[in-house]
């Protein structure tokens, strides 16, 4: 059977505003070099006022692009916008991949999955447990505690310096997921096998609050989504307290595998090859 994606050459984009800082082009152009596979991955630098008519140049075919990723700040218009978002962009209200099919321009958010496979492949087994506390309430806490919940995690725990972001996830993500401020975090923490931290603390080698880890349970994970530094703060303090630690860099390139498989037809390997390419970047 032909399948044109084998021979056509295919195009696709990150767009964001500013998009320079993105490391996509990089594991994408990694993917499609060593997989011998004929296309390309752009950065598109797009205005938020200039997004709709991107979005419109990408749905007609005008602008040649089979799809690609969406950052900062377009992953809500993103979603809008597109004609078929999947149950997993509609809950999270945003969505950072898209592909032209039929005409109509479909989307999803992969965090969520790049968070599980980091996860996954760092610690087989880790989701047995029954609670978990998760620092943050912003965009990426979302795509976090709607993949630890659909993991079946008995009880979530969204600790927030503003409590009341915390409130609007659980009031979204359901029963199982409840809100808590700063103070809580010791009580909460009691017996949760794992700890994920979503909040910029410790970014760019910022100082971050010495958390306690030690009411987790003994075999708990604690993982964060920064990755630079690749050992944040947040994982030094755990390690030191006896956690296993998983740091973020695997989620970032794990969450590019589903959209690197819509638009060119391969599904790619995360490996250690390409964790050092964008180390060797950092
Ligand atoms: P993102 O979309 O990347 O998750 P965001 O929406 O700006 O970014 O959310 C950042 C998260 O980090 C929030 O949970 C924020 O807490 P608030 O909701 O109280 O703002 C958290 N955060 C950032 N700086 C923090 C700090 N110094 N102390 C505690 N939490 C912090």
């Amino acid at each position: 059977m032909h399948d044109s994606r084998e021979t056509s050459f295919r195009r696709a984009f990150v767009t964001g505003f500013p998009v320079r800082h993105s490391r996509s082009p990089l594991i994408h152009g990694h993917w499609l070099e060593t997989l011998g596979i004929p296309g390309s991955y752009t950065r598109e630098e797009v205005a938020p006022e200039n997004f709709a008519g991107f979005i419109a140049a990408l749905k007609s075919g005008e602008s040649g692009f089979c799809g690609g990723n969406v950052t900062l700040p377009h992953k809500e218009a993103a979603f809008r916008l597109a004609d078929r978002p999947d149950a997993l962009s509609e809950e999270l209200g945003a969505a950072n991949t898209l592909w032209l099919e039929d005409g109509l321009i479909h989307a999803t958010n992969t965090d969520g999955r790049g968070f599980l496979a980091n996860l996954d492949a760092a610690v087989p087994g880790w989701n047995g447990i029954g609670s978990a506390v998760i620092l943050g309430a912003g965009g990426a806490s979302r795509a976090v505690i709607q993949a630890v919940r659909d993991r079946g995690v008995g009880e979530i725990h969204v600790v927030n310096r503003t409590v009341a972001r915390a409130r609007e996830l659980a009031d979204r993500f359901g029963a199982r997921v409840h809100a808590h401020p700063m103070e809580a975090l010791a009580e909460v923490s009691k017996g949760a096998g794992l700890f994920v931290n979503t909040t910029s603390l410790g970014m760019d080698g910022e100082a971050a609050p010495d958390f306690d880890f030690l009411p987790l349970a003994e075999d708990a994970v604690v993982t964060d989504i920064v990755y630079v530094p690749l050992v944040t703060p947040i994982l030094r303090q755990a390690a030191k307290q006896g956690f296993a630690t998983v740091d973020g860099l695997g989620m970032l390139l794990h969450q590019a595998v589903p959209g690197f498989e819509k638009w060119f037809g391969v599904r790619p390997v995360v490996d250690e090859t390409l964790r050092r390419l964008i180390l060797a970047d950092m």
